[in-house]
C-alpha cells in the first residue's frame, strides 16, 4: 500500500495523522474515519484460494477544498483484474442508462456523425442504449472479463486505463461519459484532464458519482471501500472540475440510483449555467462539511454495533438468516459488523459471475436465487439496499408468506408484508 499523495481534488500536500489537528482551521487532509483492516470489497473468493487479505480503510477530510477521500492506495491491478459488478445485473440500472441515453441524445440532438465515448464502460449497458438510437460507440473498460462481455455483445471496447497517452490517440468527440467511476479513480485531476484532452469545443461530459450528502445522511458506510477513492460533495467537485477547465454547468440529481446519484455536466464554457447547480449546492452546504463527517464517523461504530445486535437476537430466537444480493459494499458491512456464518447461512446473488463464491473475510457462500428458494430463511438481510423497491416488489410472495427483510439503512429496521 501506499499512501499520502496529495489531496486528489485541490493537490495540497500537506497530511495529518493526530486528532488533535481536526480542528477546521487547520489547512492539511486529516484522516475523520477509521473502519480498521477490511477485505477488497469486489474481490469475491474462490472455494479453495481463501486469501483473507485486509487492507486498511482510513477515510480523510481536506480542510482546503472539503474534498473526502481515502489515502492510503491499493495496487489497482489487485482490485480491478477480475472485475465482478456488472451493470446488467439489475432492471433498475438497465431502464436508468437507457433513459440516460435518450435523454441525451435528445438533448445534444445526437446523429450517427456523433460519437460517444464512455469511460468505465463495463458491460457496454449504457453504449448499447446509445447504439440503439444510432450514435457511435466506444467504450473504455480496464477490466478484462466485462470488456469482453460488451465486445460480444457488439459494443467496440479497449481494454486499457484512460490516461492522456490513449486520449491523445483517440478522435475528440461530442460526448463522454462516466458512471459510477469518479470515484474510482486515483489521479482524479489527471482524469479529468483527460477528458477536457478528448472532449470536442461543444462536448459535453456527463458522470454519476454517488452523492456523499447521501452517504452521510444515509448512514451508509458500506459505500466506504478501497475501490472508492473519493466520495464527492458539490464544492471539491466542481472545484476539481474548473481546475481542469471544465465548467459544472448542470445537476440531477436520482435519489434512488445507488442509495443516491449526483448526473453532472460539465463543459468548456460557464454559458449555460443552470440555476440547480446554485440550489444544490446551497442545499449541501451542510450536509457534507467536516461537522457532518465528524458527527457521522461517531455514529457508524454504533451502527455497525446496532445491527449486529439486532441479527443476534434474531438467531436467538431460532430464525434463519441469509443476505439478499452479494454487492460489494456486503464485503464491507458484514466484515465491519462482524456478520459472519454464525448469522447468515448465504448470501444470494443473480449474478453468474459471483456464485459458487464467498464474501472474503467472513467467507459467507454465495448462491443462485434459484438455490436460495430451495432453502429460504426466515429473514433477508437486504445487502443490496439500494435496489429496495424492486427487490421487495419482487419478492412479493417470500413476504406474504411471513418471510421478513432486515433492512440496514439509514436504521436498521425489520420489513414485512
Ligand atoms: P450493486 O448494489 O449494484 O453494486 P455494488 O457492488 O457497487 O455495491 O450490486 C447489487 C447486487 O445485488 C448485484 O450483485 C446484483 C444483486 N441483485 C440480486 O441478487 N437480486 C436483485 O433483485 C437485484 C436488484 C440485485
Amino acid at each position: 500500500m501506499s499512501s499520502w499523495l496529495p489531496c486528489r481534488g485541490c493537490g495540497l500536500s500537506e497530511f495529518s495523522l493526530g486528532a488533535s489537528l481536526w480542528a477546521p482551521r487547520h489547512r492539511a487532509v486529516v484522516p475523520m474515519l477509521n473502519m480498521g483492516s477490511l477485505p477488497l470489497a469486489n474481490r469475491l473468493e474462490n472455494p479453495g484460494s481463501i486469501s483473507d487479505k485486509a487492507y486498511p480503510l482510513v477515510v480523510y477530510y481536506c480542510h482546503n477544498c472539503a474534498l473526502i477521500q481515502l489515502a492510503d492506495l491499493v495496487p489497482r491491478d489487485e482490485m480491478f483484474t477480475e472485475y465482478v459488478y456488472l451493470t446488467s445485473a439489475s432492471k433498475t440500472m438497465m431502464e436508468h442508462f437507457d433513459r440516460y441515453a435518450e435523454a441525451l441524445s435528445n438533448r445534444l440532438d445526437l446523429t450517427t456523425r456523433d460519437s460517444v465515448l464512455d469511460v468505465g464502460s463495463n458491460d457496454g449497458t449504457l453504449l448499447k442504449a446509445f447504439q440503439r438510437r444510432g450514435v457511435r460507440v466506444l467504450g473504455i473498460e480496464p477490466a478484462q472479463n466485462v470488456a469482453s462481455i460488451a465486445e460480444q455483445g457488439g459494443v467496440p471496447t479497449l481494454t486499457e486505463y484512460f490516461d492522456l497517452e490513449l486520449a491523445k490517440k483517440l478522435e475528440k468527440v461530442r460526448l463522454v461519459t462516466a458512471n459510477n467511476i469518479m470515484s474510482h479513480v486515483g489521479n482524479l485531476r489527471g482524469f479529468l484532464a483527460t477528458v477536457a484532452h478528448v472532449l470536442g469545443p461543444d462536448g459535453l461530459f456527463v458522470f454519476e458519482v454517488p452523492w456523499v450528502a447521501d452517504v452521510i445522511r444515509n448512514n451508509s458506510f458500506d459505500m466506504i471501500y478501497h475501490e472508492h477513492l473519493t466520495y464527492f460533495g458539490l464544492k471539491p467537485l466542481a472545484r476539481a472540475l474548473r481546475e481542469a477547465g471544465l465548467f459544472l454547468v448542470d445537476l440531477e440529481y436520482y435519489p434512488t440510483i445507488h442509495g443516491g446519484t449526483l448526473r453532472g455536466f460539465a463543459s468548456r464554457s460557464s454559458d449555460e449555467l443552470s440555476p440547480v447547480v446554485r440550489e444544490m449546492s446551497t442545499r449541501e452546504e451542510k450536509e457534507a462539511d467536516f461537522w457532518a463527517l465528524k458527527d457521522f464517523s461517531e455514529r457508524v461504530p454504533k451502527l455497525a454495533h446496532q445491527l449486529r445486535n439486532m441479527l443476534l437476537g434474531l438467531k436467538k430466537e431460532g430464525k434463519r438468516i441469509a443476505g439478499y444480493g452479494a454487492p460489494a459494499k456486503a464485503t464491507i458491512l458484514l466484515n465491519y459488523c462482524n456478520i459472519g456464518r454464525n448469522i447468515l447461512d448465504y448470501a444470494s446473488d443473480t449474478t453468474p459471475l459471483k456464485q459458487g463464491k464467498s464474501i472474503p473475510g467472513v467467507r459467507v457462500p454465495v448462491v443462485s436465487p434459484q438455490l436460495a428458494r430451495t432453502k429460504p430463511p426466515d429473514y433477508y438481510l437486504l445487502l443490496a439496499w439500494n435496489f429496495r423497491e424492486e427487490i421487495l416488489t419482487k419478492e412479493k410472495e417470500f413476504l406474504d408468506k411471513g418471510g421478513r427483510f432486515v433492512v440496514p439503512f439509514p436504521n436498521p429496521e425489520v420489513v414485512d408484508s
